[in-house]
């Protein structure tokens, strides 16, 4: 192969690269016999930053619970650099973990909570004590080491639970739920930290959540989880553009769903209303069609023979205008059916009121065609 064949085919691997973690047909089944992980199957590249999101109860802390090594899996493997895990107890496994609730020791300061891991592993006092300084840099709190726990706020003591987990440096950082407990505002600003630290470390992540934005801004792949099976895998583009399944749909963002009668390749019927969509080959039956709220254009009623073909254009009536300050809603009847459609304000407020008639347009492409529910 020539060298620029090489290149090109470059962007095409993206997403190929070899994995560091690597999780092949893991189980877990509880001692009641109760399935909460079922054959998963994932790869982390090195560096790169998985979130593993789902709603409460599908399985994400029991998976990252299985790669620490803190409950053992039913079967399957877990291997970091192609070396299998099974065997190795959770203390020679060099991971970090920080758990949603600080699980900070409260009679020990600051300083001893991080320097924790490194007197386990034997450190000797003054390598532990240049490699704490370092580590409460990297979170910003350099000098708070002689301070007690109880004397720091939410996101400061999560900060030192993040310390104490990177300072061991460690070939995998578990995180579980780590701004579950903290305000909306705070929760935006560690984010970024985070997600920086990570960056700049290149340390291979796993990050569980059960918000979704915190998985799409954060993560390099995202893994949705329900009912203790991976519904999808990929990156927060592919699962918000292309969601394999209604679950997905929506689960991962807001969306409108109604029912639809495929009436011919790529031709589906909402009430009254005829529409295109890609409809997977399919020339029948009854069907989900989604669309995302914010993918809806809205324009004042007219001809729609003047309109474009590309485009799905039709009649709809404002039942409702919700005004929530940076968007508005507006609930419309299309053809019969109920859709939500979401748009940022302007200084104008709402556009549209309640009665009025509008012309709502999509894009085929906005419009994905799932077949029953699972
Ligand atoms: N020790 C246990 N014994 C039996 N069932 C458990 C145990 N721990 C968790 N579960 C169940 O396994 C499922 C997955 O739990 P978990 O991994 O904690 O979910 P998540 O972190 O996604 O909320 C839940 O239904 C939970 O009740
Ligand atoms: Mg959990």
């Amino acid at each position: 192969m020539t060298p620029s064949a090489l290149r090109e085919q470059s962007p095409a691997a993206v997403g190929s690269d070899p994995a560091y973690l690597s999780l092949t047909d893991v189980r877990k089944i509880y001692p009641n016999g109760y399935r909460a992980v079922d054959s998963l199957n994932i790869d982390v590249p090195e560096g790169q930053m998985l979130g593993l999101l789902g709603p409460s109860g599908c399985g994400k802390t029991t998976t990252l619970r299985m790669i620490a090594g803190l409950i053992e899996i039913s079967s399957g493997h877990i291997r970091v650099a192609g070396r299998e895990l099974a065997q190795e107890p959770p203390h020679k496994r060099d991971m970090g973990l920080v758990f949603q609730n600080y699980a900070l020791f409260p009679h020990m300061t600051v300083a001893e909570n991080v320097a924790f891991g490194l007197q386990m592993r034997g450190i000797p006092f003054r390598e532990a004590r240049t490699r704490v300084e370092e580590a409460l840099e990297m979170v910003r709190l350099p000098g708070y080491g002689s301070r007690k726990p109880k004397e720091l706020s939410g996101g400061q003591q999560q900060r030192v639970a993040l310390a104490r987990a990177l300072v061991i440096r460690p070939r995998i950082l578990l995180l579980d739920e780590p701004l579950s407990n903290l305000d909306a505002k705070l929760r935006d600003e560690m984010r970024v930290e985070i997600r920086e630290i990570q960056q700049r470390l290149k340390i291979t992540t796993v990050f569980v959540t059960h918000d979704q934005v915190e998985a799409l801004t954060m993560c390099d792949l995202v893994g949705v989880m329900h009912k203790g099976r991976l519904a999808q895998l990929g990156t927060p583009e592919d699962i918000y553009e292309r969601p394999n399944s209604l679950f997905v749909s929506e689960f991962v963002g807001r969306t409108n769903k109604v029912r639809a009668e495929v009436v011919d390749l790529n031709r589906i019927r909402i009430g009254s209303e005829v529409f295109s969509a890609d409809t997977g080959g399919r020339r029948e039956g009854t069907v989900w069609a989604t669309v995302r709220p914010h993918r809806i254009a809205l324009s004042p009623d007219r001809d729609r023979a003047l309109m474009s073909r590309q485009t799905n254009a039709v009649r709809g009536r404002v039942l409702r205008v919700t005004y929530i300050g940076d968007i508005v809603q507006y609930d419309l009847d299309i053809g019969g059916a109920e859709f939500k459609v979401e748009h940022h304000t302007t200084s104008q407020g709402a556009r549209y009121s309640g009665g009025q008639t509008l012309m709502c347009e999509w894009a085929p492409a906005d419009m994905l065609v799932y077949g029953e529910e699972t």
